[in-house]
């Protein structure tokens, strides 16, 4: 990052949605980045953000060991936006109150803006707007200068110090559950912070070509490819830097989608770049023989693959460099902050940091998911690859539910690629769906002859960030085409299942 380049730190409590505030501001041309909630004060002034946000988190302040900032980031003249937690942490340390233990609100409530109308509310002109809540505590006297902004039938919704450009709201403007949440953040940055907005993408790829070139000078560079967006942009830009000192592993795990591996092997086999496909299917499953708990899953895979990747990459012989698809999520959920741990994702990048490598190329890790896209688009990956919708790291594997087997991962494979087929095409198409084996067997009846077999899932959602979902309303005469189908061409299925549960309650994977 350059000296001049003007920042604002998400200072983290442990919320949720870290992330989507700090992409919220970088989609408003502001750089941003996530850093402990403790960073020290020295370090903040060192960086000399414009604006500094305090994130939600599932603490209370009064719980013992619970976050806390340093008191002094409150007195540096930078404008800062308390939210949820932050908005707690800022009343409580500046000497006001806040009561624990109530009912508490959760999910959309309507906020109603107090007169006169605060700067961050000037877009909605005071007008009552839905906003989304999900807390306990409550704000219940506010510190001295300080005046109430917002209000809901039972909380002070939002607070401010104008003349110190201190800003706090309970509510999460960084989730589309809140309507106008991403102007509330524009006016923050523009009105109290002063931005410029200059930051963009523009720069991005000639600025990571000169810094791998410097980077790994004559050297060979290793790169596991997945065919994922992360993975595949990373080869891409690596190609173009490096073309002939790059060498792309894939390893086909065989937990991936109905011809996905040739796919992958057909679009970068044509790339200027060295591609190896590993073939690894047989000894994936058989470490998985027997293995039905989700999280051991995810961790054997995880392992095999860096096993794997390891054989190869000895057999290559003099490679200093590897490549990784980071992102930058990646290095904020393993920052080790606050936040409680829902599932172990495992990546192509999840290796382990003893691998011998002279050293480490990571080019996308200051980059957002959409960032990456915009990046895969400027570097002319075709579309299919560039909006691929996630595909977890562990692929089929984790929606096979239970123990796998390749007979189990066969007829997933074969109900997923009737629904994508169905779907693919559709207007207003969910952002991410798949079918689940969901390892459940019912009774059915096939002809005049009683089954009892295999029972279909289909998850389809609606999410910008994949951190929150809905269920997709798919209409009903399109989900009786995929149950039919589904149902007449694998025989081994009998009945199919539509899940219509949000993330949260649950999570996009069934595991
Ligand atoms: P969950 O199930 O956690 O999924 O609500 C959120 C998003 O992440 C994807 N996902 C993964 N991606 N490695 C990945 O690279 C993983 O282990 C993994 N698990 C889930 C999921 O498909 C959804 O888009």
């Amino acid at each position: 990052m350059s000296d001049s380049r003007e920042l604002v730190l998400v200072l983290d409590f442990g919320g949720q949605y870290k992330e989507l505030i700090a992409r919220a501001v970088r989609g408003l041309s502001v750089y941003s980045e996530i850093r402990p909630g403790n960073m020290p004060i020295e370090e903040i002034k060192r960086l000399s953000p414009i604006g500094i946000i305090m994130t939600g988190g599932p603490s209370s302040v009064y719980q013992p060991g619970s976050p806390t900032c340093d008191p002094a980031i409150f007195g540096l003249g930078i404008p800062v936006l308390g939210i949820c937690y932050g908005m707690h942490l800022m009343c409580h340390t500046l000497g006001g109150e806040v009561t624990a233990g109530g009912a508490g609100e959760y999910g959309r409530v309507t906020v109603t803006p107090e007169n006169p109308v605060s700067t961050l509310f000037h877009e909605t002109q005071g007008k009552p707007f839905e906003a989304l809540m999900s807390h306990r505590d409550v704000v219940s006297r506010l510190p001295a200068g300080f005046r109430q902004t917002a209000s809901t039938a039972v909380c002070i919704a939002a607070c401010e110090n104008a003349e110190k450009k201190l800003y706090a709201v309970q509510f999460h403007p960084e989730t589309k559950h809140t309507d106008g949440g991403s102007e509330i953040f524009r006016r923050f940055l523009y009105e109290a912070c002063g931005a410029a907005g200059s930051y963009k993408l523009d720069d991005y790829i000639d600025t990571q070509v000169g810094l791998i070139r410097h980077k790994v000078g004559g050297g060979n560079v290793l790169l596991a490819l997945s065919g994922g967006v992360d993975s595949s942009v990373c080869a891409s830009l690596l190609s173009r830097a490096v073309p002939n000192q790059l060498v792309c592993i894939f390893v086909d795990h065989g937990f991936m989608r109905l011809n996905e591996g040739d796919e992958i092997e057909r679009v970068f086999s044509k790339r200027k770049l060295r591609f190896i496909r590993v073939n690894a299917q047989e000894r994936f499953l058989k470490r998985l023989d027997g293995v039905a708990d989700p999280e051991t899953k995810r961790k054997l895979i995880g392992e095999e693959f860096v096993r794997v990747f390891e054989e190869e990459s000895a057999k290559l012989g003099d490679v200093p460099f590897l490549a990784q698809g980071t992102i930058y999520p990646d290095i904020v959920e393993s920052g080790g902050s606050y936040g409680a741990t829902i599932k172990s994702h495992h990546n192509v990048g999840g290796l382990p940091k003893n691998l011998k490598f002279t050293g480490v190329v990571e080019p996308l890790s200051g980059l957002f998911k959409d960032e990456v896209r915009i990046l895969g688009r400027k570097l002319g990956l075709p579309a299919f690859l560039v909006n691929r919708q996630p595909f977890p790291g562990p692929g089929l594997a984790i929606r096979v539910v239970g123990d796998v087997t390749e007979e189990k991962l066969n007829v997933l494979r074969k109900a997923d690629a009737i629904l994508r087929e169905e779907l693919d095409g559709v207007k207003n198409r969910p952002d991410q769906y798949f079918a689940v084996l969901t390892n459940t067997c019912s009774v059915g009846v096939k002809g005049d002859e009683r089954t009892y077999s295999q029972v279909i899932a289909i998850r389809a959602v609606i999410t910008g960030d994949f951190m929150t979902c809905d269920y997709a309303p798919i209409p009903h005469k399109t989900l009786g085409c995929i149950s039919s189908r589904i149902t007449s061409e694998i025989p081994s299925v009998s009945r199919v299942v539509y899940d219509i549960t949000s993330k949260p309650p649950a999570t996009v994977e069934w595991e």
